[in-house]
């Protein structure tokens, strides 16, 4: 049986105006990922690891190219239709959380699936669920300022997975933390993996997080290095 891969990247291109010119962020990128695999993605400042997470996302669209995630193709949806597509398949987590500070934990965790429409009692018990699987549930009424930095990252983590997305991109989500606070953060996403086949795709400058992924792509001038 063959499985259709999570991610299909044909000869992508994305460039920016810069000044007088134009920058390559993307250049004639191709890359295949299979699903489940959980990929570092590594390079210098600037070599496009987040554009290329933001193309995947469907945040942004690629200038020429295709991009299919789990064999539909994404680079042609229209804005309302990417957006269903994204609250459906993808999770994404920031360097900075981004939680809402006027909603508690809880309230956090439930904004992905309240879009996605999901019955009130499904919600309160995948709430439930998964702060208590992410060791959270003794912050669930207390909003992000009260909460450590590592503390409110996997808060973003359970709002990243709770609509069990197929497909989860992070852009350097352990940046900002201790060396304790991101081996929590990278322990709860690698487990969740483990358990349910999420594919990871993980930016970052830090060999210590690099280090855990099997498989590495290295970006540079908005080409891949090696790995594909
Ligand atoms: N919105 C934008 N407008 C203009 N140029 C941009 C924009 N976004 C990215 N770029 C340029 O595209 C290139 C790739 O940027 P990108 O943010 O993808 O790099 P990165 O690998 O994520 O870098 P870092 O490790 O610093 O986060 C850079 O030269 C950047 O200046
Ligand atoms: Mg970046």
């Amino acid at each position: 049986m063959i499985l259709t891969p999570a991610v299909q990247i044909e000869q992508v291109c994305r460039s920016y105006k810069s000044g007088a010119g134009r920058i390559m962020a993307i250049d004639n990128l191709t890359c295949t990922i299979a699903a489940g695999a959980q990929i570092a993605l590594i390079g210098p400042s600037g070599s496009g690891k987040t554009t290329l997470l933001s193309l995947l996302g469907a945040l942004e669209r690629p200038d020429s190219g295709k991009i299919a995630l789990f064999g539909e193709e994404i680079n042609g949806l229209n804005e309302a239709a990417a957006a269903v597509f994204r609250r459906q398949n993808i999770g994404f987590i920031f360097q900075d959380d981004a939680l809402m500070p006027e909603l508690t934990v809880a309230e956090n965790v439930t904004l992905p699936l309240i879009l996605i429409k999901t019955a009130a009692r499904e919600i309160k018990q995948r709430v439930g669920e998964i702060l208590t699987d992410l060791n959270l549930q003794q912050f669930s009424r207390s909003f992000p300022q009260s909460l450590s930095g590592g503390e409110k990252q996997r808060v973003a983590v359970a709002r990243a997975v709770i609509h069990q997305p197929k497909l989860l991109l992070a852009d350097e989500p352990t940046a900002n933390l201790d060396r304790r606070a991101a081996d929590k953060v990278l322990d709860t996403i690698a487990k969740l993996a483990a358990t349910s086949g999420l594919t990871v795709i993980m930016a970052t400058h830090d060999p210590r997080v690099y280090q855990r992924f099997p498989r590495k792509l290295e970006m540079c001038d908005g080409k891949l290095m090696c790995g594909c």
